[in-house]
């Protein structure tokens, strides 16, 4: 029962994950669940698209999708087929969101950036219990970005824009020059992590897979190494606990998981979609309970 089909209605709001594969996807149960519970009249579908610039120019008529999520492989392809784009999202190259606007035209966000930099930020208030009103505890930290991928550039840029200075570690020296160069920050390997001290209290993110399943006993940074961090964020999240945050979580650091960044990001979704609150207690309930 994850659409009622009987509820659709030809003024019914359509909103969909376009992807390939997308049929694992958990948003259509979230959203849906989260639509009924409000008394929308709007149903949110998996979509398999293979291709989709023909995606978007056959159902560009503005009565079909009212917005979509966009997954692997699409969210740098769909960045062609959209009439405006947040201005972050364009600078990372990659949108997971898309909204049609009532005058019909295609606005794009990425909220991965968001969802991660916030779970982050609050991470840091919650230990220090400042209020979300003070201005952004990232800046002026020093924020070290693991990976160079697409979630490193979202990583970086995200923390730039909060006005942390930005370092970027990559296995491949060449892509870490390249976004450190891009965000104004500093570049290294990942083998130089280890001995890379210049201040106590920096925010390490780490956005490789270095310690995914099944590859859950890797850790892209030595243990010891930890102390000179306040706080570990990791984007992994199969499996929850990487090596790397109970490592962290070992040796007191405030930790930040990747299934912070996944449910916050469909928050913004869900807001951007709606111009409503996202349902956040619904979301990490059936978060949860289907993971
Ligand atoms: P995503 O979009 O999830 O960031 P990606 O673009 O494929 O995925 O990036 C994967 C990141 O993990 C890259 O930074 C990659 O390093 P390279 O640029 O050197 O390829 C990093 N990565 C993957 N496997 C790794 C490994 N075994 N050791 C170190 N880094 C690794």
């Amino acid at each position: 029962d994850l659409y009622n089909f009987r509820l659709i209605k030809p003024d019914t709001k359509v909103y969909g994950i376009i992807g390939k594969p997308v049929g694992h996807s958990k948003s259509p149960l979230l959203f849906n669940a989260a639509f009924k519970k409000v008394g929308l009249n709007a149903v949110y579908v998996h979509l398999l698209v293979d291709d989709v610039e023909k995606f978007f120019n056959t159902y560009s008529a503005p009565d079909f999708i009212s917005g979509c999520s966009c997954t692997i492989p699409h969210k740098e392809v769909a960045i062609k087929c959209m009439d405006t784009i947040d201005p972050i999202a364009q600078k990372i190259g990659a949108i997971n969101n898309i909204v049609r606007k009532p005058d019909g035209k295609l606005t794009a966000f990425n909220t991965d950036y968001i969802g991660a930099i916030e779970a982050i930020e609050d991470g840091l208030r919650e230990s220090n219990g400042s209020s979300p009103a003070v201005g952004s505890p990232l800046a002026g930290k020093l924020f070290v970005v693991l990976g160079a991928g697409g979630a490193g550039k979202s990583l970086a840029y995200g923390a730039k824009e909060k006005g942390a200075r930005v370092v970027v570690a990559n296995r491949t020296f060449e892509r870490a020059k390249d976004l450190a160069d891009k965000v104004g920050g500093q570049a290294l390997t990942l083998a130089e992590i280890e001995n890379f001290h210049p201040e106590d209290g920096m925010i390490l993110a780490n956005t490789t897979s270095v310690g995914m399943k099944p590859k859950i006993d890797d850790t892209p940074i030595p243990k010891h190494a930890l102390k000179h961090y306040s706080l570990v964020f990791d984007a992994i999240y199969t499996p929850k606990d990487t090596r790397l945050l109970r490592e962290a979580k070992e040796s007191g650091k405030i930790i930040v998981y990747g299934t912070e960044m996944l449910i916050r990001q469909g928050f913004e979704q869900y807001k951007n979609f709606t111009g409503l609150p996202a349902p956040e207690e619904l979301f990490r309930e059936l978060m949860s309970k289907h993971a």
